[in-house]
Parts: structure tokens; sequence; C-alpha cells
């Protein structure tokens, strides 16, 4: 017999069914726990609510274990590509050989923004933030590309995802060159993705940018990590967004949105800040003893899902190493002050008690400051790497029969019915 769960209120029980994925915690399915009950449920922040079913990405926060499609992170890290994660986490599966070919054409071709696009660019203050750019810039896509705005065609669809991961990294180098008032690069064709990027980000008319494979897999690999991260913030503005029928331009423009307070991709930034006010190894104990007393956190360290270490900071290390070796800054003091800071905090009973790991912005800061970012572009490249995950969320959801517009309900505190007052009676 089908698994229930009970809840008994007001006198009256009612059975839940208890839903089964393929692996993670069970689901009690409380969709028609109001119209049996005449409550509501209630969870700020969703910490114990899962919003969908979905296929494309598993978290196991307890075990430190990050799939997508099944595969882990770290496998695709190591042997896939950022395309090719793009295709597996859109389609769900990995593409066969001919499939590849048809896809990387498809993203390549469409990497050009319309000519009328970058003029858009100049409205903005000179000295604009690249991620107030990219929000108002992503929106206004609907306007440059309306022909494949219509949500209920699968093709439309599918072009609209094809052109979002394309243009993404274009307009996120326009916003960078036009913080730095530097003229604009345009993509080009023969190049993989994460070449072209940096490309357009560090080419200036004077001195083209000298390609470099291992930055260009480190760059690479950066992307693959941050592609997708189940219902986290972001993603869920996203379909929330897309379940009023919104086209996708505008959803992954509520998306970046989200993804641009400092809970959600803003403590890369702050574990860097961190790692330069540590300054040297020998400051770390004064440090760690003011974490300890609480008066300031340890950034880069810990998550709300994953209570283990974060299978995304496993790579990101291994990077980091890998790109400080390239740049000629394998005795960077701030990798060493990370190491051991690291080190003592995994040793440390306060860290231990509280299943504080490091997580992927601990050392993805340094990383991406030695590839040539300044701190502001840390939340923009994040950007482009998740928009595939935003979409293949966003197609999922729509293609979803369950699918319902969000709306959730609220436990209301305020005033009951009272008339109202005339402004002259008012005391
Ligand atoms: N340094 C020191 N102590 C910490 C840290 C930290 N980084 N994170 C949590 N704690 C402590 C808390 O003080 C609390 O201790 P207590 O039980 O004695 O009061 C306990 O651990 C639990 O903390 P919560 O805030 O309840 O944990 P939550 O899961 O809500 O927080 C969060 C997760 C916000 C990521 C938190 O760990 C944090 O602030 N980390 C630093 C910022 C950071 O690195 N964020 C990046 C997340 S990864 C990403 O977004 C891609």
């Amino acid at each position: 017999m089908a698994e229930t769960a009970k809840i008994t209120i007001g006198g009256k029980t009612i059975d839940l069914p208890v839903l089964k994925g393929t692996t993670g915690p069970d689901v009690v399915d409380i969709r028609k726990f109001y119209a049996e009950s005449d409550a509501f449920t209630y969870d700020p922040g969703f910490t114990s609510t899962a919003s969908c079913e979905s296929k494309i990405t598993f978290i196991d926060g307890d075990a430190g274990i990050l799939l997508h499609r099944g595969y882990p992170i770290g496998e695709l890290a190591e042997q896939s590509s950022f395309l090719e994660v793009c295709y597996l986490l859109l389609h769900g599966e990995l593409p066969t050989a001919s499939a590849f070919t048809d896809f990387e054409h498809n993203i390549t071709y469409h990497t050009m923004l319309h000519e009328q696009f970058d003029r858009f660019f100049q409205g903005f203050r000179r000295d604009a933030h690249p991620m107030a750019i990219m929000t108002g810039a992503v929106g206004a896509l609907s306007a440059f590309y309306h022909d494949s705005t219509n949500v209920d065609d699968p093709e439309q669809r599918m072009i609209s995802a094809h052109r979002m991961i394309a243009k993404m990294p274009t307009i996120a180098a326009r916003a960078f060159k036009y913080f730095r008032g530097q003229p604009f690069v345009h993509p080009r064709n023969d190049l993989s993705y994460a070449e072209n990027f940096l490309r357009m980000c560090f080419s200036v008319p004077a001195e083209d940018w000298k390609p470099n494979p291992v930055l260009t897999r480190a760059m690479d690999r950066i992307f693959i990590l941050h592609a997708d991260h189940e219902q986290n913030a972001s993603t869920s503005t996203v379909r929330s967004a897309g379940s009023s029928g919104a086209n996708p331009f505008a959803c992954i423009a509520a998306g970046i949105a989200c993804l641009w307070g400092p809970a959600h991709s803003g403590a890369n930034e702050e574990a860097l800040n961190m790692l330069m006010e540590i300054g040297t190894v020998d400051r770390i104990p004064e440090y760690v003893q003011g974490v300890k007393d609480r008066r300031y956190r340890l950034m880069g360290f810990g998550h709300r899902v994953y209570k283990n270490y974060d299978p995304r900071a496993t790579v990101m290390q291994k990077t980091c190493h890998e790109v400080l070796a390239e740049v000629g800054d394998s005795d960077d003091p701030l990798l060493k002050v990370a190491l051991e800071l690291e080190r003592i905090a995994l040793s440390d009973e306060y860290f231990i008690e509280r299943k504080l790991y490091p997580n992927v912005d601990f050392y993805s800061g340094i990383t991406l400051r030695a590839l040539g970012f300044p701190p502001e572009m840390f939340t923009v490249l994040f950007a482009v790497a998740r928009t595939v995950g935003w979409i293949a969320q966003w197609k999922e959801m729509i293609e979803d029969p369950a699918q319902k517009i969000s709306r959730p309900r609220q436990l209301y505190t305020g005033a009951t019915h009272r008339p109202y007052v005339a402004v002259e009676k008012r005391g």
C-alpha cells in the first residue's frame, strides 16, 4: 500500500500521500491539504518545501554530492566541457558526436548581438556596475528577439535557449568593457566558448588576447561548476517568473536580479576581501578567534545545503593552483593564507561541530582575480554560467503538466476588518 503521512488538525485526521523520488528525501504531497483542512502550511525560505518535480540536478548536502542528470560534478569538470554540460542539462543525455557538433554550431553561430543592441549600452552611466548592465540588457533581449518568445512552441523555446546561452558571454563581456571604458570586441566563430569570452573581455585594439589553454580550461571549468544548482534562489525566481507565462528572456533577467544579492553570489568577493584582510599566515589564529567570538563569519565557508565539503570546492581548489602556477603566482600569499585557513578550520572543533566546510566561493575569488577579472565581474561570470541551468529549469517547468502559476499564501498577522476613518476624525 502506498505510504501516507497523517496530520491531525481541528479534530480531523488528514491522509497525505508520500511521494518517492529516484533518490533523496521523500516528499509529503500537501496539495489537497488546504481544501481538506482549511489550514495552510508555513515555511518561509522553503527549508522544508519541494517546490517542483525535477530530473535535472540532485544534491545530497550531507554526503557532499552534486549530480547533473546523474553525472557527478567532479567527473564533468574533469572530463567534459561547458557546452557538453549545457547540452546535458537541456536535453537530459550526453550528446553523440554529431549531436554535439550541431549544438556547438548552433551556439557558436548565435553569439552576435543585434547591431542596435550595442546602442543600448551607451545609455548606462560610464561607471555602471556590470551587474546593473546585465539586469537591464538581458531583459531587453525580448525586445530584440521577439520572434522566439512564444513559450507554448517547443521549437521557439529551444531557439531562445540557444540564443541566451550563446549571447550571454557577449553581453557580459560588453558590460565589462563598458565598465572599463574600452571598445567592444566582437565574438569570433572559430574560438571555443571560453576562449571567445576571454578574448572579448581582454583583447584591446592595441593588443590581441593571447590564447592560453590552461586559463581557457580554467574558465570553462568555472562555468561547469556554476552551471546549475537545483532549486536555489535565482532558479526558483526564474521558475516563479516563468509560471505566469512570461517570456524566457524576461525570466532570466529576473534570475539575474536575484543572483545579484550578496546572500546568493557575493560570497566569493567577500572571501577574497577576507583573505586580503588576513594578509599573512601568522594572523590566521587571531582571525579564527574573531570568528569563534562571533564578530564575523569565515567567508567561503558553510552552506545551507552542504553539510560536508562542497564537491565544487574540491575542483575549484585544484583549478586555483593550476591558474596561479600558469600566471606565475604560485607563491601568492593569498593562496598560502587560504590553504592554511582551510587546514586550521577543518581541524577545529568550532567548525567541525557546525559542519562548516569550504564552499565553491572559497577559492573562486583568488582564481578569478588571477584570470584578470575585477571583483565587480565575479557575479557576472556566475550569471553567464548559470544561464543554462535557469533555462533548462524554465523549460522543464513549462513542459511539466503539473505546472501552475506560483502563488503562495501567507500567515496574516495584520489588522482585521475595520471601518474607514475620515481624516478629520483621526486622532
Ligand atoms: N563562519 C562562522 N560560523 C558560521 C559560518 C561561517 N561562514 N556559517 C555558519 N556559521 C555558524 C553560525 O554562526 C551558526 O552557529 P550557531 O549554531 O552556534 O549559532 C551555525 O554555523 C549555523 O549557521 P546558519 O546561519 O544557521 O547556517 P545557514 O545554513 O543558514 O547558512 C550560509 C548558510 C549563509 C552560507 C552561511 O554558512 C554563511 O554565512 N557562510 C558565509 C558566506 C558564504 O560563504 N556564502 C556562500 C554560500 S555558497 C554559494 O552561494 C554559491
